[in-house]
């Protein structure tokens, strides 16, 4: 699945395949601070990852993102509690970063989401995540907070 950008020429999102999980693995291992599972995701578990968890959830979907045909980074989408659970947020390219590529995609990836199913989107930031400012900044409000992470809700 393809996506073009409505806002930016040369920006599009395509649904990974079989093909991404290496380098999502390797973006997320070297983002782990930012995230839930903070540990190692080693080669087999990805991969077992990739056929049981995402490939068995018609309602999981993970973009990568191009821009002028460099990949910028990845957004996720899956349902949690009847809501859009957003994860595997990640800006990876060295060129790109705080340009507001992010910004649009995260945006426009939400438009497109939600013609699947108009539910609330929804996102979990780790108190220790200071990038829960960028999510405020993009019509995020937080909804409740405990020991460990924020429940955020978009309002856009
Ligand atoms: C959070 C993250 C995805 C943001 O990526 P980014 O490329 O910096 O995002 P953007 O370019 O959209 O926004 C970044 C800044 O650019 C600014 N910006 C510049 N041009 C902009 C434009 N045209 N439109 C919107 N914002 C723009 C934004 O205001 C924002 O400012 P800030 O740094 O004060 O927050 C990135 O920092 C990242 O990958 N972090 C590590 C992983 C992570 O924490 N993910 C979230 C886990 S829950």
């Amino acid at each position: 699945m393809e996506i073009k950008s409505r806002a930016l020429q040369e920006l599009c999102y395509k649904e990974i395949d079989i093909s991404d999980i290496e380098e999502i693995r390797l973006w997320k291992n070297s983002h782990s601070n930012y995230f839930f599972n903070s540990r190692e995701i080693s080669v087999k578990e990805q991969r077992e990852w990739f056929s049981k968890i995402y490939l068995g959830d018609k309602n999981n979907f993970i973009f990568i993102i191009y821009y002028k045909n460099e990949k910028i980074g990845c957004i996720g989408f899956r349902i949690s509690e009847n809501a859009w659970d957003i994860y595997n947020v990640m800006n990876i390219s060295s060129n790109f970063k705080g340009v507001g590529i992010m910004h649009t995609s995260l945006k426009e990836l939400i438009e497109f989401i939600k013609m699947k199913k108009n539910i609330d989107f929804k996102a979990k930031v780790l108190n220790s995540n200071q990038n829960l400012s960028w999510y405020l900044k993009n019509n995020f409000k937080v909804i409740d907070k405990n020991n460990d992470y924020t429940n955020i809700k978009y309002f856009g």
